[in-house]
């Protein structure tokens, strides 16, 4: 087994690619009609947003040679939901256009959302308006990378004076969701097609 010696640190823009890599390994659940454009549809609804608009909130995990994890977020949505359709969307939607009639593929549903942001604003957990993404390669879970990333990113929003967070994980993600209720997190019930969790910004 490999001896890594890891480190949390600030992301620069030269991380850009490897975080990039790191949220495409998360295979969509239909795997079989996955594509490159699922690839860059990924990317551009769940990493690009947030390096362009919130680069400041970008933490990886590094192990000596190259970024193996993220977390990623911003502290606040309904800003966040703004800025996207004005500063982000226009940028991006000529290069993945959205497709006509209902969303059925993986990639008509990731292009729905990516011009679709105020998916975004959910009532079930608007008192704690931070949220984060937060994804490590296969190989180096389980090592305490994940709860020093999302407690340093927790860190960062109480610097900013935001009081609470939340975030969502796919229903079948049940090592997510240990995950995030051995962080203390709290699970909150809502009618959507995932599992979403809040908590609190004291230190983790
Ligand atoms: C979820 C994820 C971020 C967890 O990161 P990690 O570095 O593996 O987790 P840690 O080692 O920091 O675990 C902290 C605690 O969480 C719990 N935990 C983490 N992964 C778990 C799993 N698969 N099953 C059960 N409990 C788990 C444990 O209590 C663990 O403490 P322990 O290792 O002392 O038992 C990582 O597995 C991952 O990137 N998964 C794929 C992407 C994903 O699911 N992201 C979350 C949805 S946004």
């Amino acid at each position: 087994m490999t001896n890594h010696t890891y480190s949390i640190r600030a992301a620069t823009t030269d991380d850009a690619d490897a975080i990039r890599e790191i949220a495409c390994l998360a295979e969509p659940e239909d795997a079989a009609t996955a594509t490159e454009l699922t690839a860059a549809l990924n990317c551009a609804v769940f990493v690009d947003p947030y390096l362009t608009l919130d680069p400041d909130l970008v933490f990886v995990a590094d192990d000596g040679t190259r970024p193996v994890g993220y977390v990623l977020g911003t502290g606040d949505t309904p800003t966040f939901v703004g800025r996207y359709r004005a500063e982000y969307l226009p940028e991006v939607a000529p290069r993945l256009p959205l497709g006509e009639g209902e969303p059925i593929t993986w990639d008509e549903k990731f292009a729905w959302l990516l011009h679709n942001p105020e998916y975004m604003l959910l009532e079930d957990v608007s008192a704690y308006p931070a949220h984060l993404h937060v994804n490590l390669l296969p190989g180096h879970t389980r090592a305490g990378l994940g709860r020093e990333l999302v407690a340093r990113f927790v860190d960062a929003l109480r610097e900013r004076r935001v009081g609470g967070v939340h975030l969502a994980t796919a229903l079948d993600n049940i090592g997510g969701q240990a995950f995030f209720h051995a962080l203390g997190f709290q699970h909150v019930e809502a009618d959507l097609p995932a599992s979403f969790f809040v908590r609190d910004t004291a230190p983790i």
